[in-house]
Parts: structure tokens; sequence; C-alpha cells
């Protein structure tokens, strides 16, 4: 099966559009071998009558079965009632020997945003369900899943993404194709390959890129994305799915970490002593781990006698503790005394890791950033870190279920990329109030539900990963902070440290 996927066309008559990009692709994609064409959406510039009739027009050049999906700028002006009358269907299931591509209508009128609604879940989760004995499944959308690089702002990611992204893994979703940043980009997710498509004829390409389109192949035991480039070098990405396996710790355990977050420590009825209280108890006599890392939200509001009151639950943990501030510890004074309570973050090795700190929030503001210069810095830690590195901070870099994602971190996608590139094993975030793990890359990700706080989004209550390293394998779990009931966050390989990329 060979895809070729092209993507925000951008048709009008207007400066926006380069025809002589578009056709160019297009002479290509006829002249070789290709099953299916996918338009991943902004197909037009505004979506208005003119562009369309051009568009039908435009389309009518690819010679190959064609699945064209609905973008931001197809819908403006009301443009979704014009999509079906000259395009076709905003939703739909294309069926071929041993797969099926869904492609689902991401778009929100007049927003830039993304959104993959109730009933339309609903009708994505039937359709995955139906055809779950497929070989090949791929789900097409207009917006992105997971925080793109070189984007400048990390923004318009579906504000469910993390439900999509929950759902997709669960149903063994083989390919996710999107557009939409004009940014070409493949990441692997699990097993799930999540194939972005820069943009085909588009003037608007950033650091200076030209048009593109990708090519996907999906073998038997092999799917690769080539990213092809109008001018310039093409680039491939391979991914063989990983059959599952037994996972079999060998050796002794090399470290227990205890992963923490949103205690939110205050005076406020949400804020649940008993649970924090019995948390710390089982910690300290039951699981006795290596190190405490939290997250962030130590303290509902920064005031002193938050701080107080959360530092001495702090101190009544037996193990080596680190911690990170979270968006809740950066309001009123707590800029002054979370450093004065809890340290300074910094470097610091443990056994054979080493916990590389990340300060994300800003002062009075949820969206979190560490800025171009705190990407260089945790590029340079990244670097110069011996062994297994470990990175913790409080805002999310992969969307969490269950959870509305809008800015959760400004730029999310540059420092998942410096993640991912730089080979970090371990990254350890506590924003959203629930727990997830994926493995992006090499990189697995893990974040931590809420510990003590009634307002999280978790059906599982308040709870705490516990993270247990062996050579060559990251088990984790996510434990009940009332009972200490655990369910399984996910078994990974654990590849030796390959430090700078
Ligand atoms: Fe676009
Ligand atoms: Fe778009």
């Amino acid at each position: 099966m060979r895809i070729a996927h092209i993507s925000d066309t951008h048709i009008t008559g207007g400066e926006a559009y380069k025809s002589y990009a578009y056709d160019l692709t297009v002479s290509e994609i006829n002249r070789l071998n290709f099953d299916l064409v996918v338009h991943t959406g902004d197909v037009t510039n505004s979506g208005l009558r003119e562009e369309y009739e051009r568009a039908e027009y435009e389309l009518k050049k690819i010679k190959k079965p064609l699945v064209v999906i609905p973008g931001n700028h197809d819908v403006r002006n009301v443009g979704y009632e014009l999509f079906e009358e000259f395009i076709g269907p905003l939703n739909g299931v294309y069926e071929f020997k041993d797969g099926v591509l869904i492609w689902v209508d991401s778009t929100i009128p007049d927003l830039s945003d993304g959104r993959i609604g109730r009933h339309k879940f609903r009708w994505l989760k039937k359709v995955l369900e139906e055809y779950s004995e497929r070989p090949i499944k791929i789900v097409a959308s207009h917006h992105h899943l997971v925080p793109l690089p070189n984007t400048g702002r990390e923004r318009n990611v579906l504000f469910n993404a993390g439900d999509v992204l929950d759902l997709l893994l669960r149903h063994d979703v083989t390919l996710y194709l999107c557009g939409h940043k004009h940014v070409p980009n493949v990441y692997r997710v699990e097993d799930l390959i999540v194939d972005n498509a820069g943009c085909t004829s588009c003037r608007k390409t950033r650091r200076g890129d030209v048009n593109s389109y990708n090519i996907v192949e999906i073998e038997k035991d092999r799917i690769g994305v080539t990213v092809r480039r109008l001018v310039g070098e093409e680039e491939t990405k391979s991914h063989r799915p990983v059959k599952s396996k037994l996972f079999i710790p060998r050796g002794e355990r090399l470290i227990r970490i205890v992963h923490v977050a949103d205690t939110r420590v205050s005076d406020r009825v949400y804020f649940r002593r008993k649970v924090l209280e019995n948390a710390i108890r089982l910690i300290n006599e039951k699981l006795k781990p290596d190190v405490v890392v939290h997250s962030g939200n130590m303290v509902d509001v920064g005031i002193e006698r938050n701080f107080e009151r959360a530092s001495e639950f702090w101190e009544k943990i037996g193990a080596p503790k680190l911690a990170v501030p979270g968006s809740s510890d950066m309001t009123c004074l707590g800029h002054e005394l979370f450093p004065e309570y809890f340290g300074e973050p910094e470097v610091t090795p443990l056994r054979d890791f080493t916990f590389i700190p990340v300060l994300t929030p800003q002062y009075e503001y949820e969206v979190g950033s560490v800025g171009r210069f705190g990407q260089r810095k945790l590029a340079g830690d990244l670097e110069s870190a011996e062994g297994t590195r470990v990175v913790f901070m409080h805002h999310n870099v992969v969307p969490i279920p269950g959870s509305r994602e809008k800015g959760f971190l400004e730029d999310a996608g540059d420092v998942l990329k410096i993640l991912t590139q730089h080979g970090a094993e371990i990254v350890l975030t506590g924003h959203g109030g629930n727990a997830f793990a994926v493995r992006v890359e090499n990189t697995v990700v893990i974040n931590a539900g809420s510990l003590s706080w009634e307002l999280h989004r978790n059906t599982f209550g308040n709870s705490f990963n516990l993270i247990d390293v062996y050579p060559g394998m990251i088990v984790a779990f996510e434990v009940q902070a009332t009972w200490g009931s655990r369910r399984l966050l996910g078994i990974w390989p654990l590849r030796p440290s390959s430090g700078a990329p």
C-alpha cells in the first residue's frame, strides 16, 4: 500500500496559492505508483465559492483514488456546506485490501482550533470497533495530535487530543495522517505512526522550507514515511511495529521512583489531607523508593501558610526528594517561597541516573513555557548528563486524556523534539490531573495524576506513579493513593543511553 499524503493546498485566486507547486506535485503523483491519495485539508484558503470551483477543477487533475478532508480554512465563511457540494462528505470510511481509512472532520466553524466532538468521537470509536479485525487501520484528520517542532507557538492541537490519542492507541491504529501546521514531521507514539504533511502548495512555509508532500509505504512489517520536497533531500523514517512480547526483568532493580504531582496543600475543602497522609505512609513503609519526584503544584496558592504546611508533609517522606514548581505554586509569593522551602531545582545525579529539572510555569499564568534559552539549557543538560536521564517538569508535552489541551506548554513541540532527539530515557510531567504514559520515539513520557486534590480528572481517583527501572526495561504503575492498588501504565524497553543526537 502506497499513499501520497498531500495537505494544505490553500487554493485561491490570490497570492497564498502556488499553482506551479501544486501542478508539479500532482504530475509526480500521477506518474508514480500510488494506491491512494489523501489530502488532509485546507484545500481552499477561505472557503469561498470561487475557491471551491477552482478546487474542484484542480482536484480532478489527480488520477488516483482520492480522499479529501476538510481543514479550518475550508470551513471559513460556512464553507463546510460548499465542501460537501463541491468535494464530498466531511467524514467517511474508505476500505481497501487489508485495511481501512477513516477520515474525520476536526474543524470548528470560524476557529483555527480543532476538536473531534462528543458525537463524532463515539462514531469514530464505533467504526474502529467494526473494523478491528483489519490489520491496517488509518485515521486521517486536519489537526495535529502531538505537538510539532518548528511551528512557533504551540496551538490548535485538537482540544481533546489526549482522548483521541488514547482511543487510537487502544484500537491499535497503524497510522494517523494530518496537516495544518505546514511543517512535515513524523513521530512514533508507541506503535502508532503520526504523520504530519507539510504544505503542498501554500506560500506559508516555515523556517524558509519549501513545499512538500509525504509518501507513506505500508508493508507487512514496516511503515515508511518519506518527506518529499519540491527541491532538496528526501527524508525517510521507517518503523517496524514491535510485536508484543513478554518482558521479564533481568537482574536487580536499578532504581525505584515515586512520581507525584498536584498535592495542592491548602485549607480549601478540595485538599484531601488524609489521602496525602495515607500516601506518604504507603511510600515510606511499603514502597520504599530510591527517590520521590514532585512534578509541581505543591500548594494550591503560593502563600506562606500553604508552603509551610506543604514542607511539613514533604519532610515526612524518608527518601531523597526532588521538586519542580507548577503553575499553582507560582501564584502570589510562590516565586519567592518555592525555592525557599523546596530549594532551587538542580541537575542531580543519583545512582546511574541523572535527574534534570525543567522550569515551565510562568508567574500567575496557567500556560507553561520553557523558552528558547531554556531549551538550549535542556539540550546541554541532556548532552552532558551521565547514565540514564530522567527529565522532570510540571507541564505535559504529550496530550493527556480527560483534559482539554489548550496551550499546555507554549513550546511543547520544540521541547518534545529536544527530548526525543537527545533520547531522554524518561520524562516525568504532572499537569492535567490524570495519569498517562506513552513512548514517543524512544522516550517514555509519564504524567502523574493528582495526589491529593479533589478536582482531578481521573476515574481511578487520587493517585501517584511508581516507576521501576531494571536493566533493559522500564515499568510504570499508577498507585491509587487511598487503597494502594496498582494499575499498569506501561512496560517499555530501556535502551542504553545514547547521549547527543
Ligand atoms: Fe493550512
Ligand atoms: Fe489548517
